[in-house]
This record gives C-alpha cells, structure tokens and sequence, in this order.
C-alpha cells in the first residue's frame, strides 16, 4: 500500500481489496474450520510448516484456526496502521499481550514490566509466568532510560511498555527506552491500546512488537473482543510460533466487525479527543477535582513528552476528587447519572466511569491519591455539553 497516505485515507483502503474479495466492497466474512486442498500437493504444502518446521509465509490459509481471509484482511490493515511486517489478530487484546510475552520468553528469563501496566498483564507475570521459572522486575513509569537499565540482568529478555498507563497516564520516553534495550539486545513490547496506532506509532519509535485491545477504538462500538500483535520482520518466525501454539485466533465475525469499526476509528478518536480535552479543561475547574490525569492537559507533568510524540489524546482520562468519598455518597453520584454507564471497558462510542484505585495494582511507587476518590471517565461521541451537565448533577449529588 502506498506508504504516502494520510491517516484518513490509509484507514479507509488498509487491507481492503475489492478485486480479490470478489468486488465487494467489504472482506467477505469467510466462516469456516475446514480448507479443503485440491491436490495432494496443495495439501502437502499447506502441512510444511508444521510437519518439518519450514517458515509459513503470512496470510496462508491452512485451518481455520489460524484465520481466514476475513482475519488475514484485518492483520494486513493492522500492519498498515501500525507500519510493521505483519500482525496476528488474536480472540482478546489480553491474547495479544499473553502471546507476545510467551514468544519471547522461556524458563529462567526475566522481564521489566512497568509499574502502570494493565492490571491483568501484571497477573499473568505474576501468577504464570512465575510459575513458569520466568521472574519480572517493575519499574516506575517515570524512570529513565538510565534508570531502567540499572534493573537490567543477565537474563532480561524483554522490557515491556504501556504508555500511558490505563489509570494513571504517565507517558513514557519510548524512543529512548527502546534504544537503550536495542544495545542491549533485549526484546521491546508495547501495549499500545490508548492510542490505538491512530495517535502513537511505537515501531516508528524503535519498539520491536506492538501489541492493541482492537476491542477499544478500533472496533469501537463495544460488540467485540479482539487483539492484535505486530512485529518487525525480525520477530516473524518466533511469533508465528506462539500465535499458532497458543491457539487465540480471532473469530472471522469479530474480524470483520472490528475492520467494519477501522474504517471510522480517525473520526471517532478525533471526535472524542476534542471533547475530552473540553471536558478535562472544566473539571479540572471544579471544586470537587483536585486533579485531572490526562496528558493532553498543559497541566499534566508529561504534556511535552506526549506532544513530542502522540499526535492526538484519545478520549480516556482519571479524575482525582477533592477527597475519598464513601461508597454511599459515590453511589448518590454515579448510580442516576444518564449517560455515563459504569462498565470496565473504553474506547466505545458511549461514555463510561469507572472509581479506580491505583494503588492496589502498584509496587514500585506509592499511588500518590489513595486517599482520594479517584474515577476513569471514557469520552464518547456524545455531545460533550449533555457530558458537562450530566456529571454538573452529579457532583450536586455527591455534596449532599
Ligand atoms: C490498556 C489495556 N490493554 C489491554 C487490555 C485488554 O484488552 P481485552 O479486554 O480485549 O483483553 C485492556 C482492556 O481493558 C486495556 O485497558
């Protein structure tokens, strides 16, 4: 695809095309478990990859449970956005985490992990890749590159990113962690969900895999649980590897819902950036907001940080109130808002909050709130000044 297209544009033509998919204007959804081979020697090519280990070539079909074409469209235009060799689409954007960690990770190594990392990342190290001999060091995401490395063993085979945390929102010097593990020869990761390979293109950045919920901005409508990975042409054979044993292909549906969500996910992320960082702007002046975590801000400690390398904000951001509310008076606030839902999810095109507690999920650094209320709130395509009233009614509440 020509590498000379804008975003918008990219987004409307990644992995779409119509003369392959019978002139339809879409990828077909192809349902299937079964590939029938005409001849023997289709079959016994089909086989080599798994009987004598020769390297598949991606997009091949062989079973349906290493995708179709439904999941091949969708992986071509996930390495599109993301500018990489190719990318898995996988059944959660946790699959997407859990097979890039086992790729490159064995008995015996170790990994750095950042401190905000999304919860269930931190389970899966803690809870089974420990039991696996496989032992994880967190780091603060304020750390330096410097510092980082000071943390670094014999051992350490990846350091893993998320940047900004899901939570909390420090941004990480991606670039410069990424060289500083290049030198070293240790394998870099990114969840990159927040930005969703719109606002934030890690690869670029010298990153070795980047891994997304595309059940958030990309999907985008709340229907559909999937991920992805997408890796230098270096990392191919290795991630083939973990993709094909892990087993966590995608349905074709979901595929197809989640490339039909792709084709907007520009609009709705701008949409949504534009009305968060409204939004963010009046609560941060409310009496009942101490703080308001949102690197877009020009308040936010990392504001430079992001500018320098995110070309929007997406729409996802944590409030810090002027104290710790009890559930009682929460529950006056959030249970009669109208059109915010409490729901663990973001990324849709419906506006969410959620209370999050931060420090239940840290190590290295003491959550600096924990004794504050602190909520997520997910700006959806709502107009945002029905957002500014509904929530005007709830602090109202909260007070009583
Ligand atoms: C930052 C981040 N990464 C990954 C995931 C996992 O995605 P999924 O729920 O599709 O497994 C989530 C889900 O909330 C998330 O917030």
């Amino acid at each position: 695809m020509d590498k000379k297209m804008r975003e918008s544009t990219l987004l409307v033509h990644a992995g779409r095309n119509p003369q392959e998919q019978g002139w339809m204007v879409n990828p077909p959804i192809y349902q299937t478990s079964t590939i029938v081979f005409p001849t023997l020697k289709d079959l016994i090519y089909a086989e080599r990859g798994y009987s004598n280990n020769d390297l598949v070539e991606p997009y091949e079909l062989k079973y349906g449970r290493y995708g179709t074409q439904t999941n091949f469209a969708l992986e071509k235009a996930i390495t599109e956005i993301d500018g990489g060799y190719n990318s898995f689409v996988t059944s959660s954007g946790a699959a997407a985490i859990n097979t890039a960690l086992m790729a490159f990770l064995t008995q015996g190594d170790h990994m750095l992990l950042v401190d905000n990392v999304y919860s269930p990342t931190r389970g899966f190290a803690d809870k089974f890749l420990k039991k696996l001999g496989i032992s994880t060091t967190y780091y603060s995401p304020s750390a330096t590159p410097e510092e980082i490395k000071k943390l670094v063993k014999k051992n350490t085979k990846v350091i893993f990113m998320e940047s900004p945390g899901s939570l909390s929102f420090e941004i990480q010097d991606v670039a410069a962690i990424c060289k500083m593990a290049k030198k070293l020869g240790i394998v870099t990761i990114i969840d990159n969900s927040w930005a969703s390979g719109i606002y934030f293109k890690p690869l670029e950045h010298g990153a070795d895999v980047v891994v997304m919920a595309l059940t958030k901005y990309i999907n985008g409508h709340s229907d559909v649980m999937m991920g992805s990975i997408t890796i230098q042409e270096k990392h191919y054979r290795v991630m083939y590897e973990a993709f094909r044993y892990m087993a966590v292909t995608a349905a074709p549906f979901a595929c197809y819902l989640a490339q039909r969500g792709l084709r907007t996910t520009k609009i709705r992320m701008d949409h949504c950036a534009k009305s968060a960082l409204n939004l963010a702007q009046w609560l941060e002046q409310r009496p009942e907001v101490m703080k308001v975590l949102y690197p877009a801000l020009e308040s936010d400690p990392n504001h430079k940080l992001w500018k320098r390398d995110f070309t929007g904000a997406a729409g996802l951001f944590t409030i810090v109130l002027d104290r710790k509310y009890s559930n009682e008076s929460l529950a006056r606030m959030l249970d009669k808002l109208h059109y915010y839902g409490m729901g663990y999810s973001w990324g849709g095109y419906e506006s969410l909050i959620l209370p999050v507690d931060p420090s239940s999920v840290r190590s290295v650094t003491k959550w600096p709130y924990s004794n504050k209320t602190c909520l997520r709130i997910n700006v959806g395509l709502e107009d945002v000044e029905d957002l500014k009233e509904d929530l005007e009614a709830g602090f109202k509440r909260l007070r009583k």
